[in-house]
């Protein structure tokens, strides 16, 4: 379905870049039954350590409910470790992860709050077709109990991600780029709190890093969902990102806007990005 263009919807495609031109929220058809209450995340002095390596050093973060955080930085920087933290995956050696003003490892967390994840690996089971992968969530936790009502969101989702009609293939014939958007399907019909990205677009082509990119900034105008987005991708970033926060060597070296980033007077901050821009 095409939707009239905002004109103050303003492009930030980086010049060069795939999303160069591109307006955002040139509208998706989003799943009608989508009711997010988006959710802030208060991260404290977040430490990890594996042996001897220390991975995350004080990581302090604030994001506020419904905004695109873009968590930048390079492999090994700490992204992953961060978000396994963020949803509760792994414990820390100190600090805290609050959403919503409650602690992620709180045991009753998962009873009030959703938080879906889009791995690195997809992490999709290859015993169930596209659709069952999709589903599994709503018919396991009882979410919805009549399956043609399941089959209409699973395939919903799917239009959303650019795989209408896929339902019945089996994860092994897909492309690592297709089993991220299948991933990224599942991810959203759980009707998550906040939905969480290792990095969307790597291995993609340049078609599909824009699919996914407007399909984040489409969530953002159409569903207000709260979304955390660990990448390398610097054109995604300035293309998604409410809000940058620039993480190398397990810490945090500057917080800002997009334009606070570009024009950041931190020289290490200046260096990451700088290349790229050149
Ligand atoms: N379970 C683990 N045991 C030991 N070391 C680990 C473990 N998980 C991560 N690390 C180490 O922590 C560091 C950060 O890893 P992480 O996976 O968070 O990097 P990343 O920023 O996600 O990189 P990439 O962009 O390549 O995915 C790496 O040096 C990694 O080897
Ligand atoms: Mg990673």
């Amino acid at each position: 379905m095409e939707q009239k263009l905002d004109n103050n919807n303003v492009t930030n495609g980086r010049l060069g870049s795939v999303f160069e031109g591109r307006e955002k929220c040139t509208g998706s058809v989003l799943l009608d039954y989508l009711k997010c209450a988006p959710a802030g995340v208060c991260i404290k002095g977040l430490e990890r350590s594996f042996g001897n390596h220390l991975v995350l050093k004080g990581i302090d973060l604030d994001i506020d409910p419904g905004e695109i955080v873009v968590i930048l930085g390079k492999s090994g920087a700490g992204k992953s470790v961060l978000l396994r933290h963020i949803i509760g995956l792994d414990n820390p050696d100190a600090g805290s992860i609050r959403v919503a003003g409650e602690d992620v490892h709180n045991p009753d967390f998962s009873k009030h709050h959703v938080l879906a994840m889009v791995f690195q690996s997809s992490a999709l089971f290859n015993s169930l077709s596209v659709g069952e992968n999709v589903g599994l969530y709503l018919k396991e936790h009882k979410i919805i109990n009549d399956d043609s009502r399941i089959n209409e969101i699973v395939s919903s989702a799917l239009e959303l991600v650019g795989l209408g009609g896929k339902e019945e293939v089996m994860p092994s014939v897909l492309s690592g780029g297709m089993k991220r958007r299948v991933a990224t399907a599942r991810a959203l019909v759980m009707n998550p709190d906040i939905i969480l990205f290792d990095e969307p677009t790597s291995g993609l082509d340049p078609m599909m890093t824009r699919t996914i990119g407007d399909l984040i900034c489409d969530l953002k105008s159409q569903v207000e969902i709260t979304q955390i987005v660990v990448t390398h991708d610097i054109d995604l970033t300035f293309y998604v990102a409410d809000k940058i926060a620039v993480l190398s060597e397990g810490r945090i070296l500057q917080v800002g806007s997009p334009d606070e980033i570009r024009n950041s007077r931190d020289a290490a901050v200046q260096e990451f990005i700088a290349p790229q821009f050149g």
